[in-house]
């Protein structure tokens, strides 16, 4: 099991109390907000006017026997050393401006979905945790995704009876309680112990869309019965076709019936600020999966893997095209969705393929650089689907806003992946059922003030563009 021991190492490191040489009292790191002092210590230099030397002053040595101490703190070990520790903020793109200065120590006392992201910062390992902040290169598709929605202003209708609001949608014959999904990410166990289990909980108390890597580090038989209905599978297709025949079969014998087709992320990437930030001891993630690589580990030891033989076989397959597609499209009897389009050119080559669904994704900043946003690729791939097949759209939501504006521009459903790895890794499945919580209650109150009753009312004429021609 390549996440054997991560229930002593990814719930978070047990942390020993420490005796504060500054404060003189015992204290738990995590517990007594060790960013707040640190950031005090290390942010408040003397005034110009002093004139002995710095390290003379008592502050100063004060802020030396903190920093001493700081080094010596299991936290910090955990975090990748005193360089690391004081770097991890910065590792952090997602910050929201609405993000309370407090950290939130329970789920209910979340108020948006940024609320989450230092709680989680806190809790998971450093290495997993640059591995899900980080975009490519300088992180400019991961910025896109964000910045686009600044861009997109609402134009609201007044005096609609906004007590009549339902957001519940059916997707491919099942009603789910909104169109906001949960993205498959791999090896959620990376995260929170429970990992796929606790979310797949949440979801189901949420009535939420749940897709399930094929890189899930808990088997697919498993989450959909803690989901009590199927996930919808992600494939990343292996090389050999056998290995990806067995892989089908097990998730159809598990009663799943749709597939996502990931095409965005098949020749590798350049990973620079998870490989920037992840503590250079790696000694920790040994613990948990095997070889220096990205989290979550060999491609051989993943729960959907077990049982198949996966020598000298690539998931994903960078030689993966057309071809593959039609064998794949003849072989899989349920819906196929492919995930990863973002031009009108490969959304036409999708429908004649036979696809029956388009996710425009750019997997969350995480492969390509220099992407536009997604939700600007989003109406050119609406345009050619028409009303042939859904389109489906994920990368940079983390406001009911933001979903509002997808569905705007045609978008059947809107998944989010960074949010509810924030959530989970901050409080487990207390933190994924808040998130869900937050995102459902925001794009029911922008339904509401804009006038929409269902989802099918929202339409490009609630949306304004200005610097943008659609
Ligand atoms: C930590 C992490 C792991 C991911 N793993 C996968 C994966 O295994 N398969 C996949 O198709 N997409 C994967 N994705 C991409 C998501 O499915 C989704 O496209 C993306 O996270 C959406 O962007 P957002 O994080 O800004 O919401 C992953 C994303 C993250 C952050």
């Amino acid at each position: 099991m390549p996440f054997a021991k991560e229930e002593t190492t990814l719930a978070g490191p047990r942390f020993p109390q420490h005796r504060s040489p500054v404060l003189g009292v015992r204290w738990r790191p995590a517990e007594a907000g060790v960013y707040g002092l640190m950031r005090f210590f290390v942010h408040s230099p003397p005034s110009a006017l002093e004139s002995a030397p710095m390290s003379d002053y008592p502050s100063f040595k004060a802020r030396r026997e903190f920093l001493r101490f700081l080094a010596a703190s299991p936290y910090v070990a955990a975090a990748g050393g005193l360089g690391a520790f004081l770097r991890l903020p910065a590792v952090s793109a997602q910050n929201g401006a609405g993000a309370s200065a407090d950290v939130i120590t329970e789920a209910a006392a979340a108020l948006n979905v940024f609320d989450f992201e230092e709680a989680a910062h806190r809790k998971v390992a450093a290495g997993h945790w640059a591995y899900m902040a980080s975009g490519v290169d300088d992180d400019a598709t991961l910025r896109a995704n964000r910045e686009i929605f600044k861009r997109v202003q609402l134009r609201p209708r007044r005096l609609h009876d906004a007590t009549l609001v339902d957001t519940r949608v059916d997707l491919f014959g099942t009603v789910y309680n909104s169109p906001i999904f949960l993205c498959p990410t791999g090896g959620e166990r990376a995260f929170f112990t429970d990992g796929e289990l606790a979310v797949a909980r949440a979801a189901r108390a949420r009535g939420t869309l749940q897709c399930l890597s094929t890189m899930t580090s808990t088997p697919i038989e498993d989450v959909n019965k803690a989901l009590g209905r199927p996930v919808w599978y992600q494939l990343y297709a292996p090389s050999k076709w056998e290995a990806c025949e067995k892989l089908l079969r097990r998730v159809e014998a598990a009663g799943s019936t749709v597939v996502l087709l990931t095409v965005d992320n098949t020749t590798g990437r350049n990973s620079e600020t998870y490989r920037r930030a992840r503590p250079k001891d790696l000694s920790q993630c040994a613990s948990c999966h095997t070889g220096p690589g990205e989290p979550p580990g060999p491609v051989a030891e993943r729960a959907m893997f077990k049982g198949i033989d996966m020598t000298g076989v690539r998931a994903p397959n960078p030689a993966m095209d057309w071809v593959f597609v039609d064998q794949l499209r003849k072989f899989w009897r349920g819906k196929l969705i492919i995930k990863g389009i973002d031009t009108h050119e490969d959304a036409r080559m999708a429908i004649e393929h036979g696809f029956d669904g388009i996710l425009v994704s750019n997997h969350g900043g995480r492969a390509t650089e220099t992407l536009r946003s997604t939700l600007e690729a989003l109406p050119e791939v609406v345009g050619e689907a028409g009303n042939r097949i859904p389109v489906f759209v994920d990368g940079g939501f983390r406001r009911g806003t933001d979903a509002f504006k997808a569905l705007a521009l045609g978008a059947k459903a809107v998944g989010v992946g960074r949010p509810f790895l924030w959530g989970l890794g901050a409080f487990g499945q207390a933190g994924v059922d808040r998130i869900i919580e937050i995102l459902q209650g925001e794009l029911k109150l922008v339904m509401g003030n804009c006038g929409t009753r269902t989802v099918a009312d929202i339409n490009r004429s609630y949306i304004a563009t200005p610097d943008w021609k659609l």
